[in-house]
């Protein structure tokens, strides 16, 4: 326990998506969390944290940052030995007594040989994930006292390559029948509010968004929020691979790419009970992807006369 009273919180992932919304949550309510960074420059200028430079692949400064922390926020990072990287941290968060609120790929069924059926099934059907299917089960079972937040496709992905958008092209690929799509802030805030409550219960919750949205809807609210015409584009592999290329690299783009195709075969349908558990943790409703694209829109200061010279994505090409 810090001496405000609040938890100590050690944030890993913080320079990612999720994390630095969560780093963001928890400086919006005064908590100024631990990171661990290989490069603190990746931090943003405004993120209040305390800072302790190491690699998750370095188990010493893992522990080193680990010290006294009650809670710690761990995503399954874009990396080959991500399997291995989850290891790591779950040993050092047992042997610390701390909690585990993890966000990622839970696999969820009635029994145990359901779960195992399930993740075999998933394993077949979407081989790039298996490692992501096997860190959730080892959160699972780990003994950290974990909170799983299942969350859906990123509205961020879009902000990542907001130059493609404003260029004309939205290039996610969705099923006819729609994409459920979340705002990583709901993401920070939710994992900022069970960090900060120890009673929460352990478990699997989901993170969703309000609807789920077809990529033409999307590119739809696109061009009616920057006043440029935006077409959707996700049945075209090569502007796909375009776009993904221009803007990631190493495994992280070899895992977009994959995740973009396999997105076209899956409806992912907003569920009443997953809203419903949505909105009790995050206390409001999730975000509407309007209100997502406005917030972008104003951000980065996307008028229609500066669109195509402010929209330089949200992060440097890693
Ligand atoms: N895109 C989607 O719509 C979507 C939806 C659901 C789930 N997911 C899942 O979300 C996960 C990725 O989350 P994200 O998008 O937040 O990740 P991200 O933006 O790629 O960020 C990864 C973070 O992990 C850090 N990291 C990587 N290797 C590290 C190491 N060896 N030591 C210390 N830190 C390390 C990175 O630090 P650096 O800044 O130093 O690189 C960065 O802060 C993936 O498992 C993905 O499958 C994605």
């Amino acid at each position: 326990m810090s001496t405000s009273g609040n938890p100590t919180i050690l944030v890993l992932g913080s320079t990612g998506l999720m994390g630095r919304e969560v780093v963001r949550s928890l400086n919006e309510r005064g908590v100024t969390p631990r990171v661990l960074v290989r490069d603190p420059a990746r931090l943003r200028p405004t993120d209040q944290v305390e800072v302790h430079r190491g690699d998750l692949r370095d188990p010493a400064s893992l522990r080193e940052a680990m010290q006294g922390v009650d809670a710690v926020f761990h995503i399954s990072p874009h990396e080959a030995d991500e399997v291995e990287l989850t290891r790591t941290v779950l040993n050092a968060v047992e042997r610390e007594g701390a909690r585990l609120v993890f966000s990622g790929i839970h696999i969820d069924a009635s029994n145990r040989l359901a779960k195992w059926a399930m993740r075999t099934i998933y394993g077949r059907m979407l081989p790039r994930y298996r490692g992501k299917i096997a860190i959730g089960h080892l959160v699972e079972t780990s003994n950290t006292n974990p909170i799983m937040l299942g969350v859906g496709n990123f509205m961020q992905c879009d902000e990542v390559l907001i130059d493609v958008i404003c260029d004309g092209q939205f290039v996610l690929p969705t099923h006819p029948k729609g994409l459920n799509r979340v705002d990583l802030r709901d993401l920070g805030d939710i994992a900022a509010n069970v960090l900060l409550d120890p009673t929460t219960p352990a478990g699997a919750y989901p993170v969703c968004g309000p609807r789920s949205l077809t990529g033409a809807e999307c590119a739809d609210i696109w061009a009616r929020e920057l006043n440029v015409p935006v077409s959707y584009v996700g049945d075209d592999d090569v502007a796909i691979d375009t776009a993904l290329t221009a803007h990631l690299t190493g495994y992280r783009l070899e895992d977009w790419k994959s995740s973009f195709k396999a997105l076209r075969g899956f409806a992912v349908k907003t569920k009443k009970s997953e809203l419903d558990a949505t909105t009790r943790l995050l206390g409001r409703p999730p975000t509407d992807f309007t209100e997502f694209v406005r917030r972008v829109v104003a951000e980065h200061d996307l008028t229609p006369a500066n669109a195509n010279s402010n929209a330089t994505g949200s992060e440097a090409r890693r």
